[in-house]
């Protein structure tokens, strides 16, 4: 059996790095990671930049190729198939806008776990032409395989997956869809931003086609940074139209006469790079690389076997998956009135979060049992918020 400190020698080597955890138990990182000395610093460096240089563009540059291949390393992806963006919602923007309608397909399947950027994004496109079929949740708190199966065919273009979902924190199985959306034929884009930084990811050994993600959860950084890999070999075939000058193939040829994206997957930015927030994802990223995401799996899904088996005892009810394989940071136990469960939740000075009836509780490497124990002693305390 191992002893308190054995447990959470994760979390005990690097909590000093992240003051707001000596006055709060934060259990929120699925909305935004807690600000590390790291993070901190990278953004007195870009005001420290910016005071003494005035426009070092140059430099500035060079941090957003910093920043992606930062990204590249922590999903496996090869030079070329990462594009740095403002947010999930632009990448998927860009990508909607150049799919080709290879075969005429005009299908789009999306996951009814979908965030709700990428299913209004899709639905867009209906006045584009295509049609957008929902793949529904089953009895279980998952998308069942099946259900892709019935909605995938022989017109379905891309299928849209959220790797782990915003609401109930159930985790798809990526490697089943994959596999049945190419026997159809189909691309399938990965919505990762639930599950990056907390989970391991190599998007060629999973055969992904599109990724997007963000910074400012798991990965501990802040909003207006995003990230988009697209396969190598798929690049070209795709020519958005939702663009911008730094989608160039020559980004400072200032060319107004035509359309020549870059040959690689920077063909899916658009403007002016976030250099502030590009600034902090990248000590962001780094320092969750340190940290290390295979340890940070394991830490935190130790976390959630102790916290499921406390809503348990206190007769609640766990809407995630029970099967460890199948969830993600993210456990999401049913409320009587969510809102105020999150309220006398803060007032105890623990930090959650609430979506669609549930209480949401998002642990992380830097969390502890001791935070878990925290947090059961005052859900048994608050007992008639949570649904029996
Ligand atoms: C799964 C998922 N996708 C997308 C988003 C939002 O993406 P963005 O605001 O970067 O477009 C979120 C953020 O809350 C999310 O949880």
């Amino acid at each position: 059996m191992a002893t308190a400190t054995e447990r959470d020698a994760l979390p005990r080597a690097i909590r000093h790095r992240f003051p707001l955890l000596e006055h709060q138990v934060y259990l929120n990182s699925c909305s935004q990671g807690v600000l590390s000395d790291a993070v901190r610093e990278a953004y007195g460096n870009y005001l420290r930049d910016w005071d003494e240089q005035g426009a070092p563009w140059e430099y500035w540059m060079e941090r957003t190729e910093s920043a992606r291949q930062s990204f590249a390393g922590l999903v496996g992806a090869r030079d070329g198939e990462i594009a740095v963006t403002a947010s999930v919602s632009a990448g998927v923007n860009a990508i909607a806008s150049g799919l080709p309608k290879a075969g005429g397909r005009t299908k789009i399947v999306i996951s009814d776990f979908e965030f709700p950027t990428v299913g209004q994004i899709w639905h867009a496109q209906e006045s584009r032409g295509y049609t957008i079929a929902h793949v529904p949740q089953g009895d279980a708190p998952i998308v069942p395989l099946e259900a892709f199966d019935a909605a995938s065919d022989e017109d379905t273009a891309l299928v849209a997956v959220t790797q782990v979902c915003y609401r109930n924190g159930a985790c798809i199985d990526l490697e089943g869809v994959i596999k049945l959306a190419h026997e159809r034929g189909a691309l399938v884009l990965v919505d990762a931003y639930q599950a990056i930084g907390t989970m391991p990811i190599d998007v060629h050994a999973l055969g992904v086609d599109l990724l997007v993600a963000g910074a400012l959860k798991y990965l501990l950084a802040s909003a207006g940074l995003g990230f988009l890999y697209c396969r190598r070999e798929l690049v070209e075939q795709l020519r958005p139209t939702a663009t911008g000058w730094f989608a160039d193939a020559d980004v400072f040829a200032m060319d107004i006469q035509d359309y020549s994206p870059a040959a690689d997957a920077r063909r899916f930015q658009a403007g002016t790079p976030p250099i502030p927030s590009i600034y902090a994802g990248i000590a962001g990223i780094e320092l969750m690389k340190e940290i290390g995401i295979e340890a940070t799996r394991a830490h935190v899904s130790q976390l959630n076997e102790v916290l499921v088996a406390g809503i348990d005892e206190l007769g609640g009810i766990v809407v995630t998956p029970r099967d460890p394989a199948r969830r993600g940071a993210l456990v999401a136990i049913r409320s009587t009135d969510e809102h105020a469960l999150v309220g006398a939740l803060a007032a105890d000075g623990i930090l959650t979060s609430s979506r669609d009836g549930n209480l949401r509780v998002s642990a992380h490497a830097y969390n502890t049992h001791e935070d878990i124990e925290a947090l059961l002693g005052a859900l048994k305390r608050h007992r008639a918020l949570l649904a029996a």
